[in-house]
């Protein structure tokens, strides 16, 4: 699992070891207090040549992977206008480039019956006004694990991507203090734990996409089959927005901030 020290990510890990998985967590720094059946590998996904060290590493070491849960992700927004060209790069790695690798490179290692998981978000339908990048990643990301899942039928692997609207973790309070978009906030945020519960029964009984929640993800995928329609609908939804972002920030205590 990537991004396994991450708010949905640590959910998922506790939920999954308590199931009596072993958890391989790749996160930027190798976790030195030892948790029963977790292995952490130190791995920063904008570098491809950690991501080939550490697939090699379980390839020599003969591991056979279950599952693999893409959960590591980064959003910088930046409303597109200035020439800061600097979080580009980083962006794309992190939530396109690093799972396709990853994913290329891990291949060999997972037998029939394997499970590949994305955590994508509902990003991947609704077009985020300042923060087009992590948008177009995440719309990159779906195109990917439809595709994929076509390769690797045949070998009986299972593909999966789970599409959340906000949920609260650290990402989406970084995501408000840099501007990010009210849209987060048409339904209230999810909590990290509801997530990991929807990845954990996916691996149970494999779905190809699940949206969270599912009211937003048809509202999303017909959005986006109409255009004009989204246009029209758009300053409905960004009022709602900033009054559930209103509500949810008066909820948070001083020391959440
Ligand atoms: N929170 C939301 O509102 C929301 C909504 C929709 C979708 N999502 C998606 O859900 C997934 C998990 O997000 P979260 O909310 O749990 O965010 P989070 O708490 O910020 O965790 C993100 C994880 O990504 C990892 N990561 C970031 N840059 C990395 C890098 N260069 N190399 C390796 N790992 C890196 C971090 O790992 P380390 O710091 O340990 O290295 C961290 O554990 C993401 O894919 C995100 O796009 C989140």
């Amino acid at each position: 699992m990537t991004g396994a020290a991450g708010g949905i990510g640590g959910r998922l890990v506790t939920r999954l070891v308590a199931q009596g998985y072993h958890v391989l967590a790749f996160s930027r720094k190798a976790d030195t207090a030892q948790q029963p059946f977790v292995t952490s590998i130190a791995c920063d996904l904008t570098q491809p040549a950690q991501i080939e060290a550490a697939v090699a590493d379980l390839a020599a070491k003969k591991i056979n992977l279950q599952a693999i849960v893409h959960c590591a992700g980064v959003i910088t927004p930046q409303r597109m206008g200035t020439t800061n060209t600097a979080c580009v790069s980083a962006q794309l790695m992190v939530n396109l480039e690093a799972p396709i690798l990853l994913t290329m490179l891990a291949l060999p290692l997972l037998p029939a019956g394997a499970h590949i998981v994305f955590i994508n978000s509902m990003a991947a339908l609704v077009p985020l006004e300042g923060s087009s990048i992590y948008t177009a990643s995440k719309f990159g990301l779906r195109g990917f694990a439809l595709s994929l899942a076509q390769d690797v039928q045949k070998r009986g692997i299972h593909v999966s991507s789970v599409f959340p609207g906000a949920v609260d973790t650290p990402m989406l309070r970084r995501e408000i203090d840099a501007g990010g978009s009210p849209l987060n906030f048409v339904t209230a945020p999810a909590t990290a734990d509801e997530i990991a519960a929807i990845v954990q029964k996916l691996l149970r009984v494999p779905r190809a996409e699940v949206f969270c929640p599912s009211s937003d993800g048809v509202l999303a995928q017909l959005m986006l089959m109409m255009p004009r329609v989204w246009r029209l609908v758009l300053p409905v939804l960004l009022k709602k927005g900033r009054k559930g972002q209103k509500k949810y920030l008066a909820a948070q205590q001083p020391s959440d901030k």
